[in-house]
């Protein structure tokens, strides 16, 4: 079995190209929340991608901003409040919607069982070993997850106490280091900014078994480019639109 038959046997995408909903369908409703991963769900992704912090009392919520300003108005760290301090916040308050962030536990019991997420840990401040313990007990019994992050040092720790949990490390830029810190990993794909795309990159992490992953792409011509390129899935805001484009 090829690593990347390895990558399937954890994650079950179906055929390529794959278009996983960005943060949910954030283009059309409150970025991470359960609302958007329904809506991403209704519009054909594949996978759901969502950013999740750890909170002052050991709670993994979703939300992608290190404050709250954007969202919700309120110029509170998430990693400084309590899950309940954050959930008293309207985070679609910047879509003039009204919505809540979810817990990571909330989010596996909403969503239908087994349906592909991609949970991105977003760490700043936060314990890294509390915040991989956390992960731990959340995703105890899950199938169908792939973890992510920039964090390198934190897809670590969480390498050491899930051995098995497929894993992806994200890159903005600046591509080659990626690909050493995903096969220490023994990542299961790589994901990486669209524009620092190529070939010979998507060539590369394919000798070593690993799709690659694109965000954030919004544009169907630029979709089909990176899909020309080698490139296995796009994460969109739009991925209802990207769908249609598909046909
Ligand atoms: O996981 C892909 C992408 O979401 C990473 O960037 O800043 O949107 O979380 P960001
Ligand atoms: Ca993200």
């Amino acid at each position: 079995m090829t690593r990347e038959n390895n990558f399937i046997a954890h994650l079950d995408l179906g055929p390529r190209p794959w278009i996983v909903g960005h943060r949910g369908a954030c283009g059309e409703a409150p970025e991470n929340t359960i609302e958007s991963f329904l809506l991403a769900i209704a519009q054909g992704a594949v996978m759901i991608e969502l950013d999740l912090q750890l909170t002052r009392d050991g709670r993994l919520i979703a939300l992608h901003d290190w404050d709250l300003l954007r969202t919700a108005g309120a110029p509170i760290v998430g990693e400084d409040a309590t899950a309940a301090e954050i959930q008293a916040l309207n985070v679609g308050r910047y879509q003039e919607r009204s919505a809540t962030a979810p817990t990571v536990e909330e989010i596996l019991d909403a969503l239908p069982p087994g349906f592909p997420l991609n949970l991105e840990l977003k760490c700043r401040n936060a314990d890294q070993r509390h915040y991989a313990r956390a992960l731990q007990r959340a995703v105890a019994g899950r199938r169908q997850l792939l973890v992510s992050g920039f964090e390198w040092n934190l897809l670590r720790q969480v390498r050491e106490i899930l051995p098995d949990i497929p894993i992806a490390p994200l890159a903005h830029e600046s591509l080659p280091p990626v690909l050493v810190a995903a096969r220490e990993l023994r990542a299961a794909a790589v994901h990486c900014h669209h524009e620092a795309m190529t070939t010979e990159f998507v060539e590369e992490a394919s000798r070593s078994g690993m799709p690659v992953l694109v965000y954030t792409v919004d544009d169907a011509a630029i979709a089909s480019a990176q899909f020309a390129m080698g490139v296995a899935g796009v994460f969109t805001n739009y991925p209802g639109a990207l769908k249609k484009g598909e046909g």
